[in-house]
């Protein structure tokens, strides 16, 4: 299939692996992109620029393929060091960088001067339009029923994606809530030219995380993700657990007087543990209401074929057969 993405970030198939806190290391990147998608390293789960240029340089030896990095600018316990980290993409040899939470104007010349295309993440028209307007080459639109951070205007993507598709120029794919090929056909109907997945690819059999959190994906339906920090205007779907209502408890007893310092223990540091020991009622984690729609494991090149042949499929056998 050849989109407006696929010809971007030259890769066989219009397929994004989102950004993902220690979940998108190497090994992640690597299998998708050797799968013929785009796989994303996740900048700040590695502690320190140097850190973030040695995986690099682990992801390349695994793929030739084109892969990318993510660079998230959300509030966080200390500021990161975004030149660096910049530097090393750009040392790297990275052509791709997916930008996600604050504007990231600021860093945008020095990755257009070294050739890189960088994909904006967005929860609305208007930070999209922003996004294309400050010279972003593409945009990931992120739906309301999206795992991570959705925002604050709660718009699902049955809206968000036309409304995208009535006012941008520059491509965008379609993330939050996709698992399948019936929702690539759906997204490319609605104006996008491709798709980004988070939580499919976390149950995948490369994915670098404990088995106990991809059977919490398989265990899970689309009614057991929760929005938590939403006082904070920090909102983030994660799925629920032990800690996840106890976070919940803190913000109905406190109301607008919640603090970050109230609810840390849920939320700081808890990726580790979760994703690496695989202790799941250690705090809150992002993960999307897609979790309804997986029941398997399978390797990420399976994943992507069966989602690619779903959709050819349907383009070439269900849709001209309404004609
Ligand atoms: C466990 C997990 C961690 C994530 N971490 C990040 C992150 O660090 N930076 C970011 O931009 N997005 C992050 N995301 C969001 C994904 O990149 C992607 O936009 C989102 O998962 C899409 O929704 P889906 O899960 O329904 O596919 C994360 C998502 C998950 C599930």
């Amino acid at each position: 299939m050849k989109t407006r993405i696929t010809e971007m970030f030259s890769i066989e198939h219009p397929i994004i692996q989102g950004g993902m806190h220690f979940v998108g290391f190497a090994e992640m990147a690597a299998a998708v992109s050797n799968a013929g998608g785009l796989g994303i390293i996740t900048g700040l789960t590695q502690r320190t620029p140097e850190d973030l240029a040695r995986e690099i340089a682990r992801c390349r030896d695994m793929t030739d393929k084109p892969f990318g990095v993510n660079l998230t600018f959300l509030p966080s316990v200390s500021t990161p060091d975004y030149p660096g980290y910049i530097k090393a993409i750009i040392d790297g040899g990275v052509k791709a960088v997916e930008t996600a939470g604050n504007n990231p104007a600021k860093w945008l010349p020095a990755l257009k001067e070294a050739g890189i295309k960088v994909i904006h993440k967005c929860t609305s028209v208007r930070h999209s339009l922003k996004a294309e307007a400050i010279g972003c080459d593409a945009v990931s639109v992120d739906g309301f029923e999206c795992g991570g951070h959705p925002g604050e205007d709660d718009v699902p993507n049955w809206i968000l994606l036309p409304r995208a598709a009535e006012e941008l120029n520059i491509p965008f794919v379609a993330s939050g809530g996709v698992a399948n090929g019936k929702q690539l056909v759906a997204a490319l109907a609605l104006g996008a030219d491709g798709i980004n997945m988070g939580t499919r690819f976390i149950a995948t059999k490369e994915a670098p995380v404990h088995e106990n959190v991809k059977q919490a994906i398989l265990n899970a339906s689309e009614l057991d993700t929760r929005l938590v920090m939403r006082p904070l205007r920090n909102t983030e779907r994660v799925l629920n657990n032990a800690a996840v209502e106890r976070l919940l408890a803190k913000e109905k007893a406190l109301g607008p007087n919640l603090k970050f310092e109230d609810i840390i223990e849920e939320v700081a540091g808890v990726y580790p543990k979760i994703m690496q020991e695989g202790t799941m009622e250690a705090g809150a984690w992002s993960c999307g209401m897609v979790v309804g729609l997986i029941h398997d494991i399978p390797t990420c090149k399976e994943l992507i074929d069966n989602i690619m042949a779903e959709a050819n499929a349907i383009i070439r056998t269900r849709l001209p057969g309404f004609l």
